[in-house]
């Protein structure tokens, strides 16, 4: 999804993509060669400092120190790059709607935000997106294919977000191309990633955030359920510290080597959770009588083998780290712990996709 800033060319041998999560921040470089082949040349995970009160024209200053850092890391100050978005800074719907091309729909929903979205939305930009199409990344081609009105995903961000961002960038010397909402990139990771598992079963992924869950339900390259859910790695972290009588920090320390004696104090959260994921799927599977056969899970929680294998035994679905790696030739650097963070990484490999596609 490209939520559309002022439009310009994207510079295309090389882009950054960064995932801004509201606990950790990933960037990555990549350089496009050839048809869909992306090469990662540099990728870094670090702490996303405190923004008081969101993504604010008043946090632009400290947005651009920690960009600036960000790209220092990289090695690389690029063009062009693309910023990406969590779902408590964007609105996420899906909705029906007729078959006309993308930007038609862009209008009529800018136009008209309460009749398509029941909700009335002054001041925001919106993208929408069309999972498995590939009019995603064309602008220009028609989707206007099917007469008949199809659901789409409709994305949608504060103009004002979008103008703390340009003005972060616009400070360090810098341009913004492209600002995804995670979850959109998460599938168009996804989808380049595992593309017959995409186009031919009845998946869920869920990404495990910092405070919140989302779980999307995609069947065979459709976009049948998306839901948000309140708990995530720092619900995870609090009940800890209340369990061990530790302040917050430590607590994190002690649950990021997840020692065999801890495990039992995250068991109520985490079957909390998978209770709100099963709630979801079961609406899902006796909606469309039809089984989610694989749970893909992402996010920095889904580095820990005992969180995984816990919403297993809540769901008793196949639950699996996703890895998006397979979209990246990471030959070219030396990455030792890339396999571990691969969790993390979902949202900034679509956006790097979305990037070189523009
Ligand atoms: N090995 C681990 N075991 C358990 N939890 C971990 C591990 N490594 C990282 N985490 C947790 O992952 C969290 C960060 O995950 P992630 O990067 O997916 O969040 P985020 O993208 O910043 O959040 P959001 O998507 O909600 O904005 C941290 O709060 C940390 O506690
Ligand atoms: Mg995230």
């Amino acid at each position: 999804m490209a939520l559309p800033t002022p439009r310009k060319k994207v510079f295309k041998d090389r882009v950054v993509a960064i995932d801004l999560g509201s606990k950790s921040t990933k960037a990555a470089l990549v350089k496009a060669q050839g048809v869909g082949k992306l090469i990662l040349e540099s990728y870094t995970i670090q702490d996303t400092p405190v923004l008081q009160g969101g993504i604010k024209p008043e946090n632009a200053p400290v947005l651009a120190s920690h960009l600036k850092n960000l790209l220092k890391e990289l090695g690389h100050k690029p063009k062009r790059m693309g910023i990406i978005i969590g779902i408590s800074e964007s609105i996420l719907r899906q909705v029906e709607m007729p078959a006309r091309d993308l930007s038609d729909l862009r209008q009529m929903i800018k136009f008209a935000s309460k009749k398509h979205l029941q909700q009335e939305l002054k001041d925001f930009t919106f993208d929408v997106f069309v999972p498995g199409d590939p009019a995603n990344a064309d602008e220009t081609e028609s989707t206007a294919r099917s007469q008949s009105p199809r659901k789409v995903l409709v994305g949608g961000v504060r103009d004002e977000l979008i103008d703390t961002l340009q003005t972060a960038c616009k400070s360090i010397g810098a341009g913004l191309d492209h600002v995804g909402i995670h979850l959109v990139e998460t599938i168009n990771a996804f989808e380049s990633a595992d593309p017959e598992v995409f186009a031919d079963e009845t998946v869920a992924l869920v990404d495990i955030g910092f405070k919140n869950t989302t779980i999307s339900i995609l069947k065979q390259g459709e976009m049948s359920l998306n839901r948000v859910l309140a708990l995530g790695a720092d619900k995870f972290t609090g009940g800890l510290a209340e369990a061990l009588n530790l302040g917050y920090q430590e607590a994190e320390a002690i649950k990021l080597g997840m020692p065999p004696e801890i495990q039992s104090m995250l068991e109520s959260q985490l079957s909390n959770l998978g209770q709100e994921l099963r709630v979801s799927i079961d609406f899902f599977e006796h909606q469309q009588d039809t089984p989610v056969t694989q749970v893909f899970i992402s996010g920095g929680s889904a580095k820990s083998d005992f969180i995984v294998n816990s919403l297993q035994t809540e769901l008793m679905i196949p639950c699996q780290k996703w890895n998006p790696l397979s979209v990246l030739d990471t030959s070219g650097g030396s990455f030792p712990q890339i396999d571990e963070d691969a969790v993390q990484l979902g949202g900034v490999i679509g956006g790097a996709v979305s990037l070189v596609n523009a």
